[in-house]
C-alpha cells in the first residue's frame, strides 16, 4: 500500500473475503462515511458483459469471468477515492491484487464456513456454489483462499458474530489510525 502522505489518507478502500462476508453492506456503509464512491466489482462485470455472473459463467466458463474480473481490478485501481467491494475470487490472481494494492488499504473480511453457509445459501447468484453439498465447498474454497486472503490483506478484520454495522466501525477506527 502506498500512501498519499500529502492528503494524509489513503485513497482507496478495498474489501476483499469470501463470497457472503459482509463486502458490498459493509462497504456501503463505510463509503457513506468517508464520502468515498462506492463499486461493486460484481455490478461492474455484470454491466461490462451485459449478463449476470451466472450467465457469464454458464456461457463461456470460470476462466473467462476471471478475464472480465481482472481487467475491471486493473481499471478500478487507476481510479481513486473509491470503496471497492470485490467478489471473492479476486485474489486467485496476483496482478488483481497488486494493482488494487499500489493505491489502496485492503481489508480482508474474515468470516467461518458456517456462517458464510449461512449468509449465502437461500442466495443462487453465486454459480460456484450451486453444488450438491454447499458447505463443503465452501470449506473446500476457504481452504485454498485463506492464505491469500491473509497475505493480501493490510489488516484483517473477523467478521462472525459482529454486525454489519460493528464492521464497519471496526475499520473507520483503522483507517483513522493511519489517517
Ligand atoms: C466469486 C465470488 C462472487 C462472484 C463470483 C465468483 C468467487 O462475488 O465474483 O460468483 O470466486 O468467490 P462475491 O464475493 O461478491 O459474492
Amino acid at each position: 500500500m502506498e500512501k498519499d502522505s500529502d492528503k494524509g489518507f489513503v485513497m482507496n478502500v478495498v474489501l476483499i473475503g469470501f463470497m457472503g462476508s459482509g463486502k458490498s453492506s459493509v462497504g456501503r456503509i463505510i463509503a457513506k462515511k468517508l464520502g468515498k464512491r462506492f463499486i461493486d466489482m460484481d455490478d461492474v462485470i455484470e454491466d461490462k458483459a451485459s449478463m449476470s455472473i451466472n450467465d457469464i459463467f454458464a456461457k463461456f466458463g470460470e476462466e473467462h469471468f476471471r478475464d472480465i474480473e481482472s481487467e475491471v481490478a486493473l481499471m478500478l485501481a487507476e481510479d481513486n477515492n473509491l470503496v471497492i467491494s470485490c467478489g471473492g475470487g479476486v485474489i486467485l490472481r496476483e496482478k488483481n491484487m497488486r494493482a488494487l494494492k499500489k493505491n489502496g488499504m485492503v481489508f480482508y473480511l474474515k468470516a467461518s464456513p458456517e456462517s458464510i453457509y449461512r449468509r449465502v445459501k437461500d442466495d443462487n447468484s453465486r454459480p460456484l456454489l450451486k453444488v450438491k453439498d454447499p458447505l463443503a465447498q465452501i470449506k473446500q474454497l476457504l481452504s485454498v483462499r485463506e492464505l491469500l486472503y491473509n497475505q493480501w490483506a493490510d489488516i484483517v478484520i473477523d467478521t462472525d458474530s459482529k454486525s454489519l454495522e460493528e464492521v464497519a466501525e471496526e475499520i473507520m477506527k483503522q483507517i483513522n489510525k493511519i489517517d
